[in-house]
């Protein structure tokens, strides 16, 4: 019986369910492939760090040369995170001829194009499932299943701090602050939130799902990203009187060969089935022109559902290694497609503005929405306090252009005291 060697780099909440599962799956993998993974060495930062049992402490090491110099090492799985030094290890390791599996959404969003194109020359696997939307299968889905596709729409909840965050003010009512350090105490945000509050953790991972789905290469900063921190317990609360909930959506769509993809919070109609997913779970709608609608579900995030999307993984490069066709699926994207350079396609907005309690000023409005042709599908006004009232409206569809145009004139207009928040709202049809 053949075995291979891994060397493990990083031991923290998904390196240590990776170290769980392997062990106790290790006889599934033997009959799947006919080979036995062996974790030789794991690469840590600080050795005295107090470790889980099943952490066998003399295979660590806090020198990475021990595992990339290591010749007898033929995969390696990186569960740093960030950029650097991952960036760099998983360079060395591919030129080195060893296999990679990574969860690093981060690297691979921004260094993609290169480690691909390293692969591709060593003839080596680069797997990258629990990069995005942890335990869900989506990579191999759109790699593979759905390759005889011309996918169109990618509408996906990608981070679960935001999730959970918004579920709760939906649920309780409370504002973003006090829901955010809730989730800190809770451990489900880390104390700097910046990543996922302001839209850019899901911004990789959108950048990585719509590489694959739109063959193309996608630069990060052609996402027009924004984070869910102005959201507040009054938009939540009109959202919900007009049948509606506030998530953090990824979206993609390419129409034509023209690519258009945001992060932003969104108005999701209750009856989609986006609306129906709370907590810290992730899902992601595809529409394809054969498939038709797809949805995945499920956890994003956690020791043992990361765990389980990297072992799956190495199930993977161990069958490609014992067939001898390693390398198979790792060529880079050859095409580029423009990214938000047309205004995306017109969409109902949810607007919420403050103006004085007055005569005529509905009426004002009004007639400047008449002026744009903006149609107003549904309007909440309520009173804030004897001087100001607040109102809610959901606009049918509208361009960007006329929208922009038309906010402007209005946070002009004398009684309009601010436009707190503009919403896209998503098509109840997921289709669209
Ligand atoms: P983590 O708990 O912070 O663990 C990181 C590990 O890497 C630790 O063992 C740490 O060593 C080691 N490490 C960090 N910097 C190092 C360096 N310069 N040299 C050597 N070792 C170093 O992180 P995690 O939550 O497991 O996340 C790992 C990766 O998985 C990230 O890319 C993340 O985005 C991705 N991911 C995580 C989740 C999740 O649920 N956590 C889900 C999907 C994807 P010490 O133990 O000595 O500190
Ligand atoms: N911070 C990420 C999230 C973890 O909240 O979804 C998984 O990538």
């Amino acid at each position: 019986m053949d075995s291979v060697q891994i060397g493990l780099l990083g031991c923290g909440t998904v390196g240590a369910g990776v170290v769980d599962l392997l062990a106790k799956r290790s006889g599934r993998i033997l009959e799947l492939t006919g080979l036995r993974p062996q974790i030789k060495r794991i690469l840590v930062r600080d050795l005295e760090k107090p470790r889980a049992l099943s952490i066998d402490r003399a295979l660590l090491t806090n020198c990475v040369d021990d595992i990339l110099n290591d010749p007898e090492i033929a995969v390696i799985i990186e569960t740093i995170g960030g950029t650097s030094p991952a960036h760099a290890f998983v360079m060395r390791a591919l030129e080195a001829g060893k296999h990679v599996i990574t969860a690093n959404k981060d690297m691979i969003a921004q260094h993609g194009d290169e480690i691909l194109a390293a692969a591709a020359r060593t003839q080596t696997d680069v797997l990258f499932e629990a990069a995005v939307g942890g335990a869900i299968p989506l990579i191999r889905p759109l790699k593979e299943c759905l390759t005889a596709n011309v996918i169109t729409d990618l509408q996906g909840i990608l981070n679960g701090t935001t999730n959970y965050i918004l579920s709760k003010m939906t649920a309780t009512g409370a504002e973003f602050g006090d829901v955010l350090q809730e989730a800190q105490d809770l451990g489900y945000a880390e104390s700097d939130p910046s990543s996922d509050v302001d839209g850019l953790d899901a911004a990789r991972k959108l950048a990585i799902l719509a590489s694959i789905a739109f063959s193309t290469r996608v630069r990060l900063g052609d996402i027009d990203v924004r984070g869910i921190r102005s959201i507040t317990a009054a938009d939540v609360r009109y959202a919900s009187e007009m049948g509606a909930v506030i998530k953090l959506l990824a979206t993609g769509s390419n129409e034509a060969g023209h690519v258009h993809l945001r992060v932003g919070p969104s108005l999701v109609p209750k009856d989609h089935p986006l609306a129906r997913v709370d907590d810290a779970f992730n899902a992601l709608f595809v529409h394809g022109d054969a498939a038709g609608d797809l949805m995945f579900f499920g956890r994003g995030a956690g020791s043992l559902p990361t765990a389980s999307a990297i072992v799956g993984d190495v199930i993977e490069v161990l069958r490609n290694m014992r067939l001898g066709v390693s390398g198979r699926l790792t060529p880079a994207p050859n095409s580029s497609k423009p990214v938000n350079e047309r205004e995306p396609a017109p969409a109902a907005h949810f607007i919420r503005l403050e103006v004085g309690d007055k005569p005529g000023v509905f009426a004002q409005m009004a007639a400047l929405f008449a002026q744009k042709s903006i149609s107003m599908e549904s309007v909440v006004q309520r009173r804030l306090n004897p001087l100001a009232a607040e109102i809610a409206i959901v606009t049918h569809d509208v361009s960007a252009g006329v929208l922009a145009r038309a906010m402007k004139e209005l946070q002009s207009l004398p009684d309009v005291v601010a436009v707190h928040n503009v919403l896209p709202v998503l098509k109840g049809d997921s289709t669209s």
